[in-house]
């Protein structure tokens, strides 16, 4: 005898479910909606959430403020890249470009700052090592973070989106030096090259 859709095989899937696999569904079921209602309730209450605004931004005009951010905050050079020491609760400039972070940052530890981040090329990625933060840099948006550092040291910015062949090569830097101690007194007895090329 043969069987259609519409006239099916009789076969064991026509005996009730049997009690442990109720069992088990019941609770897979009850866990997924677990996991569900975990992501509006993480969104609100995670702490994760970044303190950012996103706005569209040309990466020709934001090539040329972080320019303008480095010649008016520069107090050094790192192996050619520019040192720049903004003032507390100004707003200050990261640039991703194929294969570097421009510029260095040196910051005071407990002041608030307005991080723009934005790439002139293709993606990047922001990952501030030793540290669990991670953001896309995404040329044509500027994200701007509220940003308090809390430790003084030397972190590293690795970038952490592939985006060509020396992407690994990619990595920059942000000094946070002690709250009220100079800019300039902290690059003492750091490997930054003091003279500047301004
Ligand atoms: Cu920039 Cu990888």
């Amino acid at each position: 005898m043969y069987t259609t859709g519409i006239t099916p095989q009789k076969g064991v899937w026509w005996k009730p479910a049997h009690k442990s696999e109720k069992v088990w569904f019941t609770i897979a079921f009850a866990w997924c909606m677990v996991l569900f209602a975990m992501m509006p309730f993480w969104h609100l209450r995670g702490g994760q959430n970044p303190s950012g605004t996103r706005s569209r931004v040309d990466p020709a005009a934001y090539r040329t403020r972080v320019q303008e951010f480095v010649q008016q905050y520069q107090v050094a050079t790192d192996n050619g890249i520019p040192v720049v020491a903004p003032p507390a609760g100004s707003d200050i400039y990261l640039q991703g470009q194929m294969w570097m972070w421009l510029p260095v940052l040196q910051l005071e530890e407990g002041s608030e700052y307005t991080l723009h981040l934005s790439s002139v090329d293709v993606n990047h990625g922001f990952n501030l090592y030793p540290f669990n933060i991670n953001f896309q840099v995404v040329p044509g948006y500027d994200y701007a973070l509220r940003v308090t550092p809390t430790e003084a040291g030397d972190f590293r910015v690795v970038c952490n989106e592939f985006c060509g062949v020396l992407h690994h090569t990619m990595v920059g830097r942000i000094i946070v030096r002690e709250r009220g101690s100079s800019a300039v007194a902290a690059l003492l007895g750091s490997d930054v090259d003091k003279g500047g090329d301004r």
